[in-house]
């Protein structure tokens, strides 16, 4: 939002203040037309009238010089004007009249309106003659006058307005500032909150416009305080399952300096050492796992995942046969796809470790990459004794762990693989193995 949007209120006012004055200007204007057309009209009427009347009467009309003045019989009488013409000269004239035909004379005389020039004045002024085309007519009228009345009447429009402006403003002000009076508590209370209350914010007489923003605001808290509780539940798991392997090391510590015997002080510094890779272990799937966790998606590149998960296998090999167990792989083609190579690194190794460490010995491990249809297929399959279908589904959740396979581990190691195939947008299935009998992993993704 801009940063000088300024305030809501002050935004309303000045909206419905100004719709209102362009509405009522508009409203003026359309008066203005039709009042002066209606004018005109009827000023017009009132010329032509006149001159009707001075022709008629103009028979009686003498011609003696000195008396063609007509007395002016009213205030207003020097806004309008006539003239009477009999054979081309002057027959009776009103006293504001000039000597010459209002409308001078050109090459031939037209009856009909014009608007004209007099001693600086502009008139409008009606011609007309007489049946035998010996008596000639002239009637005008200041069009000042005209305007003049337009004018009156476009005031008296204007002023009603003008006063009723200011009081519509304190008014529109006043509602406004009622009308949002709602979000002004929903401000209070939230300022009032102390940071770890995430109760939903209660407001059952919030208005409509607001009921979807309460509601976004309370699935954000909701959210939140979800958000909490896991951080808060990890932390306490992190530190419990730190316990143990300290605890473990100073135990062993304690026997091996207690020890007199050099070899079996040996055997405990042994797994002193032990205890420590062990920790350092956790450590790491913890830091891997928060660092995951902070992280947007890590930037893609293009990854063999072949390549990748042979690597993997060569890596563990030694392990395998400390165990006496079969690691095969298969796969042979490039299997290219979108992804960040340390981290697919990860979810294979983590893969391919449970299924050596949880398997017995003389066991079989089989990893298979295949590219089928635009999607790359990586399946990691044991004979080992597998996991129930009540335990797989826990797999992911952060520290599960089955209890007795006598291995040690952080129970991390799920919740890293389901978060770095989700980075991935790949899919993920564990079920009973069809060809070794123990646990398969079967996962896919779209190949490039
Ligand atoms: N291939 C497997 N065969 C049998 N059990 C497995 C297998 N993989 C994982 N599990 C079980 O799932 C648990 C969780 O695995 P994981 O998240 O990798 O944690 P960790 O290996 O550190 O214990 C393991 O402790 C183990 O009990
Ligand atoms: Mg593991």
């Amino acid at each position: 939002m801009n940063k000088h949007s300024g305030s809501l209120q002050g935004r309303l006012l000045a909206l419905v203040l100004g719709v209102v004055t362009m509405v009522w200007l508009a409203v003026a204007a359309a008066i203005w037309l039709d009042a002066r057309h209606e004018l005109d009209e009827l000023l017009d009427a009132h010329l032509a009238q006149a001159a009707a009347l001075l022709v008629m009467q103009s028979g009686q009309f003498e011609h003696d010089e000195h008396g063609i003045d007509a007395p002016s019989l009213h205030r207003y009488a020097p806004k309008v004007a006539f003239q009477v013409f009999h054979e081309g000269r002057l027959a009776l004239r009103s006293a504001n009249a000039p000597a010459e035909p209002m409308i001078r004379r050109g090459t031939d005389f037209h009856a009909g309106f014009k608007t004209v020039q007099i001693e600086g004045a502009a008139w409008r002024v009606f011609a007309a003659y007489g049946a035998e085309r010996d008596i000639q007519v002239y009637v005008g009228e200041r069009t000042s006058s005209r305007s003049s009345i337009l004018w009156a009447v476009l005031r008296s429009t204007l002023w009603p307005m003008a006063v009723a402006l200011p009081l519509l403003a304190l008014a529109v002000w006043w509602a406004v500032f009622r009308g949002v009076a709602p979000l002004r508590r929903l401000g209070r209370t939230l300022a009032e909150r102390l940071p770890q209350d995430l109760q939903p914010v209660a407001m059952d007489d919030a208005p409509s416009e607001m009921r979807p923003m309460i509601g976004a605001l309370n699935i954000l808290f909701g959210r939140i305080g979800t958000l909490l509780e896991s951080e808060r539940r990890f932390t306490a798991d992190a530190a419990h399952e730190l316990r143990t392997p300290i605890a473990a090391i100073r135990a062993q510590a304690q026997v091996a300096l207690g020890e007199t015997d050099d070899a079996a002080r040996r055997h405990a510094l042994q797994s002193t050492i032990e205890g420590c890779d062990r920790a350092t272990r956790l450590v790491e799937q913890l830091l891997t796992l928060s660092r995951l966790e902070a992280a947007e998606a890590p930037p893609m590149t293009s990854v063999d995942l072949r390549a990748l998960a042979q690597a993997v296998v060569a890596e563990i090999v030694p392990k395998a046969i400390a165990k006496n167990q079969t690691l095969e792989f298969a796969g042979n083609e490039a299997c290219r796809m979108a992804g960040d190579e340390t981290l697919l690194m990860v979810l294979v190794r983590n893969l391919v470790d449970n299924a050596v460490r949880y398997s017995p010995s003389s066991a079989r491990v089989s990893v298979n990459v295949r590219r089928e249809n635009n999607r790359v297929h990586l399946s990691v399959e044991d004979s080992g004794p597998g996991m129930a279908e009540a335990d797989r589904v826990k797999l992911g959740e952060r520290f599960f762990r089955v209890t007795g396979s006598g291995e040690t581990g952080s129970g991390l190691g799920w919740s890293i693989v389901r978060r770095i195939a989700l980075v991935h947008k790949m899919d993920l299935q564990v079920e009973k193995s069809a060809k070794l009998g123990g646990l398969a992993v079967h996962m896919q993704v779209h190949s490039i």
